[in-house]
């Protein structure tokens, strides 16, 4: 099987350093060639981190609210174009950040092949204790790497081409067709959003309710079956105590296997199209063995997601 990677070293979709250098990390530590050579995919685009200096402006004031908007734009925008032309070769696309604003792109680009090559409409789930769905006026932060699902679920709009003006309606996904998996940690107006749209999320008062098996269960029946799905994967649903190195860790998340699980049945779907994995900060560790496990629970995160099993 073909596997696109976009290694994405980019942090100005939030406002702390180090994220940009969660791709090297990863690859450094051997992601990679545990891909080639457990999993025995064909890579493409493997052989460079992206940074995307072309991309970022000089001057970039604040729009909307949005920090850093040019360039979070621009470089989105141009991770788009990248996924978009493995995923249109009909190549799973891996992509390793990078803050969660990198997502733009890669959901923006995976929907727009998925629209071309087989005429439907793809599903998201995303694993995180946020819901990233805050519009540009609801954000406290205006950090960008809160907004991407409002701006790809059109629940945020914005004309000029600059400022996400790009996004067009075969870029963009549904309400409907979006999941959420161990949230916890989810603004005032961001559940109102939730709400207001029916969308479905399983928190973390779901998992420890039900299990993370029936949740799985329950968040694939959600988007049906056959339903192309586009994995979006932040490191810090894992609980700080298998992922403290990262820009917004919340106490109370995903249990390491649980993680683990969440990508194996996913990828048991046979439906997966992409992946992200993202946030992953090693400079934010406060000792060495900090930065190693988070990296290493990325690793497992995705290996999983690529088709590792325990057997
Ligand atoms: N809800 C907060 C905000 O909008 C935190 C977002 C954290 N996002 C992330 N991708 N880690 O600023
Ligand atoms: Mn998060
Ligand atoms: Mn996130
Ligand atoms: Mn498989």
């Amino acid at each position: 099987e073909d596997l696109g990677i976009v290694a994405v070293g980019f942090s100005g979709g939030q406002g702390k350093a180090g994220v940009d250098g969660g791709p090297a990390a990863l690859i450094e530590s051997g992601l990679l060639d545990q891909i080639r050579d457990e999993l025995g995919y064909n890579m493409y685009g493997h052989d460079a981190v992206h940074t995307y200096k072309d991309f970022v402006p000089a001057h970039d004031p604040p729009f909307r609210n949005m920090k850093n908007p040019r360039a979070v734009s621009a470089v989105t925008r141009r991770i788009a174009e990248q996924v978009h032309s493995h995923a249109k070769e009909g190549r799973l696309v891996l992509t390793l950040g990078g803050d969660h604003s990198i997502a733009i792109g890669t959901i923006a680009g995976t929907a727009k092949a998925v629209r071309e090559r087989l005429g439907r409409e793809m599903a998201v789930i995303w694993v995180d204790a946020h819901a990233d769905i805050n519009t540009p006026e609801t954000s406290g932060s205006g950090n960008i790497h809160g907004m991407p699902v409002s701006f790809l679920t059109g629940l945020a709009r914005e004309d000029n081409e600059d400022y996400f003006g790009w996004l067009e309606d075969e870029h963009r996904i549904s309400v409907r067709k979006l999941v959420y998996i161990g949230l916890r940690d989810v603004d005032a107006g961001e559940k109102r959003i939730l709400r207001e749209n029916g969308i479905k999320a399983f928190s973390m008062y779901d998992i420890d309710k039900h299990g993370i098996g029936r949740v799985m269960e329950m968040a694939l029946a959600h988007i049906g079956s056959d339903t192309p799905i586009h994995l979006s994967f932040d490191v810090d649903a894992l609980d700080p105590m298998w992922a403290p190195s990262t820009g917004t860790p919340v106490r109370g998340g995903l249990t390491l296997r649980e993680g683990d699980y969440i990508c194996e049945c996913v990828h048991e779907t046979g439906s997966l199209v992409a992946v992200d994995l993202v946030e992953v900060n090693p400079s934010l560790a406060t000792n060495e063995l900090q930065a190693q496990e988070t990296v290493r629970a990325g690793c497992s995160i995705v290996r999983c997601a690529l088709g590792e099993s325990l057997l």
